[in-house]
């Protein structure tokens, strides 16, 4: 019954034994507990697990490939993510936050005059001065950081990487932050040279590692999505990113409005149903013909084989339906689908944990295993 869902398919390059993936998708757990968490998902059943925000330099809220703790995290995360026949992809990071800047807001979230909501849109408001100001050898700097990093990536294990196309590159795409009048701003072309560079970095000095993209879309009606490519100036994009070398593409509304946003509740006013961000899959299909990989509000085992078997998706990404149940593919391909336990989409635990600092957790974890 669900045969597309449980079909092997070679995903850049990649072969993956089914069509489900684990999106990127930041934990903020113990790192004994995050290789729990993971290796349940993998032995759950789904093809690869995309590790969000490995940094490409040295520092992050995740470990870093450049130093020999991380390294050694990752070499072991891939030898027990392998053990299940579930690939492993490093979602590539670079961060868009201006650290001297956020260094003055210090006291007031310390002394609790700054809320972490308020402080979130004041640190949106310094991306745009750091984006325009970023002088072009700290631009080539960052960009040969990717490609480095892919090497460790390659070396610890990962299969395939992939390129967060929001954070850095989504600001140096995004005219609303890159105000830049040389040749990484003004036109689209242009601000997608950021991107395009870091995606050479990799095509470099790896010819054969299949190379991800995660897509940032700025829906314009409604608006939706600050930091990313506009749905008009995708013709422009997708190409220029295939060209550099990029394998598939993983299709996400763009980030810098609310978290609220791109991790949508069941209640959102816009992307509260089923597939919420497939529309912006559409657009990027007709441009290309490599693989694409949908994500957001994917719970429903009927709805997901109907858009795979369509050929409108290949491949369908979750981060809270594996975290509500990470044993979501093998329940399907048993026939067990009564039996998951499907996400709601509360935001209680996951999204709630997270920004309370107590990690990613979900509703329906015991008491005992919080
Ligand atoms: C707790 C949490 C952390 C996330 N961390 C990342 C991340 O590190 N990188 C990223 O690109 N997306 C991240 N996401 C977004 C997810 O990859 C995904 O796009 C989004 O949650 C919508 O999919 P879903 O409805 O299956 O949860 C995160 C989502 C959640 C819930
Ligand atoms: S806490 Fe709610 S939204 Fe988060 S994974 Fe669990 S059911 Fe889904």
């Amino acid at each position: 019954m669900y045969e597309t869902i449980n079909s092997p398919f070679d995903y850049g390059g990649l072969t993956l034994k089914n069509r489900i993936l684990f999106a990127p998708t930041s934990m903020g757990l113990p790192r004994e507990q995050w290789l729990a968490r993971l290796e349940a998902i993998a032995s759950g059943g789904c093809a690869m697990i995309i590790i969000g925000d490995v940094p490409v330099s040295r520092h992050g809220f995740t470990p870093s490939l450049h130093t020999s703790d991380g390294f050694a995290f990752y070499t072991q995360l891939a030898q027990r993510i392998h053990a299940h026949d579930c690939r492993l992809c490093a979602q590539l990071h670079q961060s868009d936050s201006n650290l001297g800047a956020m260094l003055k807001y210090v006291p007031g979230v310390l002394s609790g005059r700054i809320s972490k909501a308020q402080l979130r849109p004041l640190l949106n408001e310094q991306v745009g001065p750091y984006i325009t100001g970023l002088s072009v050898r700290r631009i080539h700097a960052i960009t040969e950081h990717f490609g480095e990093t892919a090497v460790l990536a390659q070396k610890a294990g990962f299969d395939m990487v992939q390129i967060h196309g929001d954070r850095m590159c989504g600001s140096f795409s995004s005219a609303i932050y890159n105000l830049r009048q040389d040749a990484y701003g003004g036109s689209a072309e242009h601000r997608a040279r950021f991107a395009v560079e870091a995606v050479r970095a990799v095509r470099s000095r790896l010819p054969e590692l299949p190379i991800d993209y995660k897509l940032a879309v700025r829906q314009q009606t409604p608006s939706y999505g600050n930091a990313g490519v506009l749905e008009s100036e995708l013709p422009i994009f997708v190409p220029l990113l295939e060209q550099a070398g990029v394998t598939s593409f993983h299709v996400a509304l763009a980030n810098h409005s609310a978290l609220s946003d791109t991790i949508p509740p069941a209640g959102h006013p816009c992307f509260g149903g089923e597939g919420c961000f497939l529309h912006l899959c559409d657009q990027v299909r007709r441009l290309t013909r490599l693989p694409v990989c949908g994500v957001g509000g994917l719970t429903d085992p009927g709805f997901i084989e109907a858009q795979l078997s369509a050929g409108r998706i290949d491949c369908a990404a979750m981060s809270r339906q594996l975290i509500a149940d990470p044993d979501w593919p093998n329940k399907v391909f048993s026939g067990n689908c009564d039996a998951i336990r499907r996400c709601v989409r509360c935001n209680r635990k996951c999204l709630g944990g997270m920004m309370a600092h107590q990690g990613v957790h979900c509703i329906y974890e015991k008491e005992s295993d919080l």
